[in-house]
């Protein structure tokens, strides 16, 4: 069944303006689900606010959620922008892959705990590959992160060689957790 079997569940692509209207869902989404395990990172909602104002709105960026239409309640949603607004990535990878200007960044995929494991996120990252089908897409996860792994190696990326980076993010808990940073990849047909 597709996520979009769901009577009133959508794909909105979200504008700024949009997202000024129920940006404390999004935020507080956000805050939930990297708050919690593998990475356990201490946002607020400004950090949110200040990642959305920085980043999700650049020129060519998109965001999708799935949205009950009937409620406003936000299921899950995707941000991607071109890899050029994404410094740190971009450097780390510009010399694995080719033109990395030419590359849009999954910079964000969340689902809400509670509507895990119906498809949601495959749902988004589908609808990205046909809103942008000629364009190669890259994303960035941790080894740990099997649930983000699995969701992109489904949707057709795969992993990129050459970029071993051993990373140990703030941590709510005690002890900092190590992980591996790995990016995905996803070359377009054409
Ligand atoms: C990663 C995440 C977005 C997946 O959302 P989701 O809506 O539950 O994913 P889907 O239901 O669309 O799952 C698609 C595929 O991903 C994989 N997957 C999803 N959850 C998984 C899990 N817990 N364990 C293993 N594989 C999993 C499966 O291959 C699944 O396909 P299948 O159900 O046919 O086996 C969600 O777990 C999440 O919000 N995690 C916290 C934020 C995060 O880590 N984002 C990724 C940053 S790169």
């Amino acid at each position: 069944m597709s996520c979009l079997d769901w009577e009133a569940v959508k794909i909105v692509k979200i504008s700024e303006a949009i997202f000024g209207d129920s940006s404390s869902q999004y935020t507080s989404l956000y805050v939930l689900c990297f708050g919690a395990p593998p990475y356990q990172e201490k946002f607020t909602h400004d950090d949110v606010m200040k990642l959305a104002k920085e980043k999700w709105f650049t020129p060519n960026s998109s965001i999708f959620a799935l949205v009950d239409v009937s409620t406003g309640q936000v299921y899950s949603y995707l941000v991607a922008y071109n890899l050029e607004h994404e410094e740190k990535v971009f450097k780390a990878i510009k010399d694995n892959i080719d033109e990395p200007q030419n590359y849009l960044y999954v910079a964000e995929i969340l689902t809400a705990p509670e509507w895990r494991g119906n498809g949601f996120a495959a749902c988004l990252v589908n609808k990205l590959k046909e809103e942008y089908p000629d364009t190669n897409m890259i994303v960035r996860t941790t080894e740990k992160n099997v649930a983000s792994k699995n969701l992109f190696l489904k949707s057709g990326f795969s992993f990129l060689d050459g970029t071993k980076e051993y990373v140990s993010q703030r941590r709510l808990g005690d002890a900092p957790v190590k992980d591996k940073r790995i990016f995905m990849v996803r070359r377009s047909l054409h």
